[in-house]
Order: structure tokens, then C-alpha cells, then sequence
């Protein structure tokens, strides 16, 4: 049978939505599902792809406009296939204990994509980000890496079991 293969395509700035897409990769691969990851803005097909997630990063309450186009541009396509979405944003620990909606445009890709799930995942922010405000948060004391390895290997894997048990009917 061949094997099932996802895309993990994202919408970044400063790399830390990047690195969740790999941490989710890389937890596919672990339970036996091939992945791919790219940056949204450099995926011209979905063809081939048994399933696609998408992630953004938050700015100023707006989903990552890379994330945006992807779901609007491959929504048809997608018709059908299963999609799960992501938002990586909060710079503290909030995204862990509490199950924080989509920002209206994610919102939106929700729908659009008739995606399966939604999840926030806390972020990153270093005084190596690009931008102003950026570096004032930093210095402001918001800094730091929120990223939780475990909870986002956690949605991969049962991602995985998912698709795998939909496989095997
Ligand atoms: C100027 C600025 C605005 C931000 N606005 C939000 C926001 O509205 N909501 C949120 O959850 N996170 C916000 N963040 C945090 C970012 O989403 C977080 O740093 C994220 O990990 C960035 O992803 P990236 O490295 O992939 O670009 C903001 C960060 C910056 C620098």
C-alpha cells in the first residue's frame, strides 16, 4: 500500500511557525506518515498530498498572510481532503492551558477548508525578529520560545492515527 503523505505548509516571519511545522513533520514521520513541510507562499499544487495542514503566525491579531492566500488559493483543490489548521501567536503559556480560538481569518480558513480541527500553539519571540515592534517587545520583557515540543508532537501524532485509521476501512 503506499504510504500516506502529508504537507505542512506555513505562513512565518521569523522561523518559529517554520520550526512547529517541522516539529509536526517530524512527529508524522515518527508514526509512520511521510510529510513534507514548505512555506505556504511556495506551494503552486497540493496534488499528491493525502492530507494537508496549514499553520500562520499571529501578528497584531491578523493570521500570517502567506496562510491566508494558501487556504483561498487551494481551497478547491483541497475540496474533499482532510485539513487541519494551526495559528502559532502567544508569548506565554496561555496556548497550553486553555483552548484559544481562531483569529477571524483563521477563522476563516476554517471554514473554507472545511478544516477537521483548529489549535493555538504559544510562540516565539527573539531579539533576532525582524521590525520595531518586534524588538521593543523584546526589550519590553515578551520575549522567550513558548513553543511546547510535546503538545504540538502530541496533535501530530493523533493527526496521524487519524489518517491512518481513515486508511485502513
Ligand atoms: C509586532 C508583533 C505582534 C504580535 N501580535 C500577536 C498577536 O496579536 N497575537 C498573538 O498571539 N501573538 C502575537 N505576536 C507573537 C507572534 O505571533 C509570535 O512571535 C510568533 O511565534 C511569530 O511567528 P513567526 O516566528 O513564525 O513569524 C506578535 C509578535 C510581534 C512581534
Amino acid at each position: 500500500m503506499k504510504p500516506l503523505l502529508v504537507l505542512v505548509a506555513y505562513g512565518s516571519d521569523n522561523g518559529s511557525t517554520a520550526g512547529i511545522a517541522d516539529m509536526i513533520a517530524a512527529a508524522l514521520r515518527d508514526a509512520g506518515v511521510a510529510a513534507h513541510t514548505s512555506p505556504a507562499a511556495q506551494v503552486h499544487t497540493v496534488d499528491g498530498y493525502d492530507a494537508v495542514i496549514i499553520g500562520g503566525a499571529i501578528y497584531n491579531g491578523r493570521w500570517h498572510g502567506d496562510a491566508r492566500v494558501f487556504a483561498r488559493r487551494h481551497a478547491a483543490a483541497l475540496h474533499g481532503r482532510p485539513v487541519y489548521v494551526f495559528s502559532s501567536g502567544p508569548l506565554d503559556d496561555s496556548a497550553d492551558h486553555t483552548d484559544i480560538p481562531p483569529v477571524p481569518h483563521a477563522a476563516d480558513a476554517v471554514r473554507r477548508l472545511a478544516a477537521r480541527e483548529h489549535v493555538t500553539f504559544g510562540g516565539r519571540l527573539t531579539d533576532q525578529a525582524r521590525g520595531f515592534a518586534a524588538r521593543a517587545m523584546v526589550r519590553n520583557g515578551r520575549g522567550g520560545d513558548f513553543r511546547n515540543a510535546a503538545r504540538i508532537g502530541a496533535w501530530a501524532t493523533q493527526i496521524a492515527s487519524q489518517l491512518r485509521q481513515a486508511t485502513s476501512r
